[in-house]
């Protein structure tokens, strides 16, 4: 079958279920600021509203979470003239194709995705039906405008997987060549950013410490009392990258600290190998300190006018609509649905 051309468009989103962290801002927001200033791409991000309810979330809570990631893309650089910014419960055509891909989707590659596993828990039975079905929805959510590029952090590379096959399974069973096989975009030095507490887990909003993560809204005393606290080996920083193999607390912070800083872990080592903690772990704080302060003061600016983030919201979901209808359109026919 020919390839059709797709023209390079960017999608991701972030779900607003509690607080965002240091995670998302290196694993994500960062890199969607700099696609949005590649002028290859054009750019679609969405707080992804309707996935957050997969798990139990208070209607306040979830109000508040919605304006605060809104916020924080804003505030990182994302420009709503530029890039479309938009919440997705305003664009129902998600839930529509959501809905047909879960009738391409199989129950047994559903059955393989580590992260429900890990969110289900011993629990499975009890988890909600949405929590399951998931990954078709984020699909939809790409597919719906044709998105040939997902930046995601690493534990999303899975579902972004998953989009190519329901993507190509569409195509084989219609016998057409309509969505495109999206890739996803995951190089980058920070896109697993672990827990402070325990490097073997990732850094999450809805980890039980505060201590094991920092958010995007943490003063700069707590971003500093966090990393002075964050767990550690007794050993300085090794010489070189090769000798933080098996210390996974050390090379976490080496890894956000060449995030923030745009350079390589290498490029850390060169600078800081050999030091003790009580000199990389201050240089870290004041780093992410400057980093972050002037994102988390601008994101409280806007969270003082929320009308005015629902108003951008509002004509984001506007413009995302008119690139999706004709694309639910055109899915619905190839179905052979009567509209
Ligand atoms: P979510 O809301 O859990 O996370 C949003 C983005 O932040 C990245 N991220 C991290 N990156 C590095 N280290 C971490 N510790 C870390 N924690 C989070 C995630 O990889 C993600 O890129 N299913 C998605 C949301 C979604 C989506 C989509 C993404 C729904 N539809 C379509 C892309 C395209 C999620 O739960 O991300």
């Amino acid at each position: 079958m020919a390839d059709t051309a797709f023209a390079p468009r960017v999608f991701s989103g972030i779900k607003p279920s509690g607080g965002l962290t240091l995670g998302n801002y290196l694993g994500a927001i960062k890199r969607w600021v700099e696609m949005q200033e590649d002028p290859t791409y054009e750019t679609i991000y969405c707080v992804v509203d309707m996935h957050a309810v997969t798990v139990w979330q208070d209607p306040a809570d979830l109000r508040r979470a919605t304006r605060e990631v809104a916020a924080s893309m804003i505030a990182s650089g994302i420009d709503p003239e530029r890039s479309i910014l938009f919440n997705q419960a305003r664009v129902p055509a998600h839930t529509e194709l959501g809905w047909l891909f879960s009738c391409v989707a199989r129950v047994g590659w559903m059955n393989r995705m580590t992260q429900f596993k890990d969110k289900a828990g011993k629990n499975a039975e009890k988890v909600s039906l949405g929590l399951y079905a998931y990954p078709a929805l984020m699909a939809a959510d790409i597919l719906l405008y044709h998105a040939t590029h997902v930046p995601v952090g690493e534990d999303q590379k899975q579902h972004v997987e998953l989009t190519r096959d329901i993507a190509a399974k569409f195509n084989h069973d219609y016998g057409v060549d309509f969505f495109p096989i999206t890739e996803p975009v995951t190089e980058g030095p920070a896109m697993r950013v672990m827990n402070l507490r325990d490097g073997s887990k990732k850094m999450s909003k809805s980890g039980e410490s505060d201590m094991e993560r920092i958010n995007m809204l943490d003063d700069a005393d707590t971003i500093a009392k966090k990393f002075k606290k964050a767990k550690t080996d007794p050993e300085p920083l090794s010489s070189d990258l090769a000798g933080l193999a098996g210390r996974p607390e050390a090379r976490n912070l080496v890894d956000i600290y060449a995030g923030l800083a745009d350079i390589s872990a290498e490029a850390v080592m060169a600078e800081y190998g050999g030091s003790g903690w009580g000199v990389f772990k201050p240089a870290l704080a004041d780093l992410a300190v400057a980093k972050l302060a002037p994102v988390s003061d601008e994101m409280r600016r806007l969270l003082d006018a929320p009308e005015e983030l629902d108003a951008i919201m509002a004509r984001g979901a506007e413009r995302a609509d008119e690139i999706a209808q004709p694309i639910l359109a055109r899915t619905y026919d190839i179905m052979g649905f009567v509209r």
